[in-house]
């Protein structure tokens, strides 16, 4: 009911690209990020000033062109499947983003990190499985007053939902393990909020010294 609420209160998305991606993505089932997610990344991105992010999860370009459009930053992002890799850079093109948004058509486990330069934030919405690797890989990518955002940490509730099945059960054990290392990370501030499907922001210290 709050949900809906909120739904129908907050104003609504009226960039007819972005518009025709969501009803694409819903249509063909790939995943991508809610509205209040991508709202809160997209106001940390203008509260921060940020200028460079780094996303790990293209999909179909929806949060990185969503993110380009509402703001001045420059995206890289890391798509390790060819079929949404061609459907991304097809989309950043059809948006004239290209210049802005660069898309690597690698699994992000294999990119050499060291060779991409500084983000100010970070994105994490790739295999749930994994996110730990990711966090402590990429991590090292970040600017001195660096976030990372890493998406569905409640994966639809089912972090606090009795599970059968094997291997769901043991993804959603992942996610939770996931959840109590990056609160437990030293060098980071962090918080996960029930935004989206369950949001971490991580702050790296040195920008609350
Ligand atoms: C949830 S979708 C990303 C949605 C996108 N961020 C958005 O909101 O529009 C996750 C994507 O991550 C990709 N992915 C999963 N594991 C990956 C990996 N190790 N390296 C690169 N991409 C990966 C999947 O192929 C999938 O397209």
């Amino acid at each position: 009911m709050i949900k809906e609420y909120l739904e129908n209160i907050n104003i609504k998305e009226t960039n007819e690209q972005l518009v025709s991606l969501k009803s694409y993505a819903l249509t063909n089932n790939v995943p991508i990020i809610t509205d209040d997610g991508i709202a809160f990344i997209k106001q940390i991105i203008n509260i921060k000033g940020v200028k460079k992010v780094l996303e790990i999860g293209t999909a179909i370009g929806y949060s990185s062109i969503n993110m380009a459009l509402y703001s001045d930053c420059t995206i890289t992002t890391i798509e390790r499947d060819n079929e949404m890799y061609d459907k991304a850079i097809e989309n950043i093109k059809n948006g004239n983003l290209q210049d802005r948004i660069t898309v690597l058509n690698q699994d992000a486990l294999e990119v050499d990190e060291s060779t991409l330069g500084k983000f100010d934030l970070i994105f994490i919405d790739a295999a749930k499985a994994q996110s730990i690797k990711f966090f402590n890989k990429y991590k090292t990518c970040l600017n001195n007053q660096g976030l990372i955002i890493t998406d569905n940490l409640l994966f639809h509730d089912l972090v606090v939902t009795p599970i059968k099945d094997r291997n769901l059960k043991q993804l959603v054990r992942k996610i939770d393990t996931f959840n109590k290392f990056v609160v437990e990370q030293m060098d980071f501030d962090t918080y996960i909020y029930s935004i989206g499907d369950g949001m971490s922001l991580s702050i790296k210290k040195d920008v609350i010294k």
